[in-house]
């Protein structure tokens, strides 16, 4: 399944707000993603940014005027939502939210809503008072009552010189609400749990056993299973990883942490996928104090920590919850697989390569063969991004979800 912007089309409504020019670089990431964007511009819009800036960026005319002959011949503000994905207005100013909420199709951006049968998402970017407002609060209601799916502005510094709530997200954010829109739902109705990221094991206050699990997998995971419509939990140690726009995020340090926020959360959830290399042992103590170097040697203890995966496997409820491991094994992947899928009863397990450096542990890609009882299939060398997309692919095709889709 495609994951990606790749040959959807966009209609995108820009209207006139100051944050008019920071969503030239949004045009920009799509058109890159080889989308095809087409923008709308308002009259104010075209006082902020000059409509030659998104025609450039875009490689696509921009529309501006309802009335103009030479458009209406080539492609009409009913035409342009018939032939497009969804629609995108971002900044939305509060007037053009107003207009919206009351059918006023007054220009060629309100007509093409009124006339859209397509998901229509909005970025409200105002000043904080104005976004406050009673009256863009209700205005805002109404259009979440039409089914119109309203992005949350950021707080901060606004141009204005005010703080508060008002500003338009990053784009990164925004990208994963609107690929939730246009691609296929198939992972709709499902509650995901996935963990992710190394576990650290300390034994005194600034030092800690880990490994070099990145959390880039798991991550990819939770961001592709909410694009595909899940509700998501990603339970993860420390990474450098943004948390995933959507998901709800849980922070642990040690595996006996893991252990305790899996168990409090597992129970209402139709997919488990624990993609986070927890460590094996734990130290047995933790000294209070910075341990000194004035010793030749030092001798450690460790204990097991709990095998989380095992755990689940032995308490799940088979029935209605699809469990799902991984495995770092550098050879005899598929024979290491099936007596992990045996022993920790598992439905399915991603067994990832490590023997070749350009997959695996830190770097971006991964080479993984899935195996489960019927079969071996091993994945294409990709992108972690892309890899977590085959894998729900897999699940999906191969019927693995065991709750009924909505
Ligand atoms: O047995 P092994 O460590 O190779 O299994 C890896 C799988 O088990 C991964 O899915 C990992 O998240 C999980 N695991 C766990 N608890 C542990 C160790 C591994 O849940 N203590």
């Amino acid at each position: 399944m495609s994951n990606s912007f790749a040959g959807k089309r966009i209609v995108f409504g820009v209207t006139g707000s100051i944050a008019a020019f920071k969503v030239a670089g949004w045009v920009s990431a799509l058109a890159k993603e080889e989308a095809l964007v087409d923008v709308v511009m308002t009259e104010a819009a075209a006082k902020f940014v000059a409509p030659l800036t998104f025609a450039s960026l875009s490689g696509r005319p921009v529309f501006e005027d309802m009335f103009s002959a030479e458009q209406e011949g080539g492609i009409s503000h009913i035409g342009l939502s018939r032939e497009a994905d969804c629609i995108l207005i971002a900044p939305a100013t509060a007037k053009t939210i107003a207009r919206l909420a009351y059918g006023l199709a007054d220009d060629l951006l309100t007509t093409t809503v009124l006339a859209a049968r397509i998901p229509v998402i909005i970025c409200p970017a105002m000043n904080v008072q104005m976004y406050e407002h009673p009256a863009t609060f209700n205005n805002l209601k109404i259009l979440r009552k039409f089914g119109y799916h309203i992005i949350e502005p950021d707080s901060g510094l606004m141009a204005c010189g005010e703080e508060g709530s008002g500003r338009l997200p990053e784009w990164e954010q925004v990208a994963e609400y609107v690929l939730r829109q246009i691609l296929s739902q198939d992972l709709a109705g499902q509650k995901v749990l996935v963990t992710a990221g190394p576990t650290r094991e300390p034994y005194d206050p600034v030092r800690f056993i880990s490994n070099r699990s990145s959390g880039k997998m798991g991550f990819a995971l939770a961001r592709t299973a909410f694009r595909r419509g899940a509700e998501v939990t990603l339970i993860s140690g420390p990474t450098a990883q943004q948390p995933p726009a959507g998901v709800e995020c849980v922070n642990i340090t040690t595996a006996l942490e893991m252990h305790q926020a899996v168990m409090e959360r597992y129970e209402d959830k139709s997919i488990i996928i624990k993609a986070a290399a927890v460590s094996d042992f734990r130290c047995a103590t933790q000294s209070d104090e910075k341990i000194k170097k004035n010793r030749s040697s030092l001798v450690m203890e460790l204990e097991q920590n709990p095998d989380i995966l095992k755990e689940l496997g032995r308490i799940c409820d088979h029935n209605r919850q699809l469990l799902i491991g991984f495995a770092a094994e550098s050879s005899n992947i598929e024979e290491e697989g099936r007596k992990k899928l045996l022993d920790k009863e598992l439905d399915l397990i991603a067994v990832n390569d490590i023997s070749s450096a350009s997959a695996g542990f830190e770097v971006d890609n991964n080479q993984i063969t899935l195996i489960d009882s019927f079969q071996v299939v091993k994945l294409l060398h990709t992108s972690k991004l892309q890899t977590a997309d085959l894998i729900w692919d897999h699940v999906v095709s191969n019927e693995m979800l065991k709750t009924d889709r909505p």
